[in-house]
């Protein structure tokens, strides 16, 4: 009964776009870049597109499989499923516990977006050359409430739309504007081609040195896969509760990790060569996007217009993420504590901009926020992306490939036998050996060393 009054996505097209809409964002274009250029480029991104395609895109149809068959939040999704005395709701716990420290320092970077969009408004990159940019990014970092201001507007914004609920809220936003998010990628990977000196760049990205892989490069490619596919956490099983019974997950899911491993790459081809050809250090961590992309709009024709829609869709893009991770905690909190959605949106934001405002005040030089050699920033984003979403997927493979009936994740897959099983049977396969056995290792190795 519960079921009827659930809200789904109102078309495959609606998944396709909302699960994209989570996936793509700062994780592709400010995180990836930054990760490959800290661990080897191209040996990175052999890693990475291994691992994404192979164990990444089986896990994210596991969520899907958990979520629609529960159609329940990721607690109450390993409630239903495994009975009211098991541990397996922990699992579920820990993406709710997730969530929040994710969304607390994505939305200081998410932040700094809307900070860019009002700096391109204003005109503050054109004719400056690379030292201002740099300068202009560490004045913005250092300022001393600016930045969290923005973190701030930007948390508030992911409220408004969470609360307004799913299908309003996300769909509409994410079908228009991530596709137009790709074609002004294109253009400026046509831009930064045709920079002098931009082949060294390419080799950089492209010509593995494969004695660059170490078992950190292999951890961090994994921990980068899950992040920009938004998995390892019930993100994907809260959206797939949301999943139609007659809509397809397994193309759905195929085309949503193919569409984010080709905005990786495309931001991959975009800074790359611009920052070899600028002389900015593939290794330059937080300021890599940052520096690297206003001064190839500095560069073009035209450049305060494709700066200004650029960073405009990439603040929407940034927001679909957001709005993704918020509406986990809205839904176990909704579902789990029954509080109402506008309190659950309220309470859930409110949490996270407590956390949120110390992940981006750390970012300022001198300031006490360290733990060790970290910032407060650093250390959330490791804590999640190396350690939490890991161990989470694994859990995760591991209930879908051997907690739950065979006959039950079969009938999910092919939507109760209506569709072909083949392929399917391929990739119950790889959830159950395969990755829980490439995740353990990966993840149980770095540990050990
Ligand atoms: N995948 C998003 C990105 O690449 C970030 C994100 C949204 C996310 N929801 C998530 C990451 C859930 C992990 C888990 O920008």
């Amino acid at each position: 009964m519960a079921d009827k009054k659930r809200e789904t996505f109102g078309s495959k097209l609606g998944i396709i776009m909302a699960t994209a809409g989570s996936a793509l964002g700062l994780g592709n274009i400010y995180r990836f870049p930054c990760e490959a250029g800290a661990n080897g480029g191209a040996a990175f991104l052999m890693v990475y597109l291994a691992l994404a395609l192979l164990i990444g895109t089986p896990l994210m149809i596991s969520e899907f499989v958990i979520g629609r068959r529960s159609r329940s939040n990721p607690v109450g999704a390993f409630k239903r499923l495994s009975g009211a005395r098991s541990a397996w709701p922990v699992v579920g716990y820990l993406g709710v516990v997730c969530a929040f420290l994710i969304l607390a320092f994505y939305t200081t970077v998410a932040g700094w977006t809307l900070g860019y969009l009002g700096k391109s408004v204003a005109g503050h990159f054109g004719g400056q050359d690379l030292e201002a940019i740099q300068q202009q990014f560490s004045d913005f970092t250092n300022h001393p409430w600016l930045p969290v201001a923005c973190q701030l507007a930007f948390l508030a914004l992911t409220a408004v739309v969470v609360m307004r609920g799913v299908k309003d809220g996300i769909e509409r936003w994410s079908k228009i504007l991530m596709p137009m998010l790709l074609v002004i990628m294109v253009v400026l990977c046509v831009k930064s081609l045709t920079l002098s000196g931009a082949g060294e760049g390419l080799r950089f990205f492209f010509k593995p040195d494969f004695s660059k892989i170490t078992g950190r490069v292999v951890l961090s490619a994994l921990g980068q896969s899950f992040f920009s596919l938004s998995i390892g956490m019930g993100a994907l099983i809260t959206y797939g509760s949301y999943i139609g019974r007659r809509d397809n997950m397994v193309s759905s899911a195929v085309g949503v990790a193919l569409a984010d491993t080709l905005v990786a790459v495309l931001a991959g081809v975009v800074i790359f060569p611009a920052a070899f050809s600028f002389g900015i250090q593939p290794e330059a961590g937080a300021a890599l996007a940052f520096t690297t992309l206003p001064m190839v709009f500095q560069q073009m024709t035209g450049g305060y217009f494709f700066c200004l829609i650029f960073f405009l869709l990439l603040v929407i893009a940034t927001l679909t993420s957001t709005i993704s991770l918020l509406e986990v905690i809205v839904a176990a909190l909704t579902e789990e504590l029954r509080l109402p959605r506008r309190k659950a949106a309220l309470v859930g934001a409110a949490g996270t901009a407590a956390i949120g405002v110390l992940a981006t005040l750390s970012f300022r030089t001198g300031s006490p926020l360290h733990i060790g050699a970290s910032t407060v920033f650093d250390l959330l984003d490791h804590l999640t992306a190396l350690y939490m979403m890991p161990i989470g997927g694994l859990l995760i493979v591991l209930f879908v490939g051997w907690k739950m009936k065979r006959a039950d994740v079969m009938a999910e897959l092919t939507n109760e036998g209506t569709l072909r099983a083949g392929l399917r049977k391929g990739i119950l396969f790889i959830v159950r050996y395969l990755a829980p056995v490439a995740i353990a290792v990966i993840f149980f190795s770095q540990l050990l060393m």
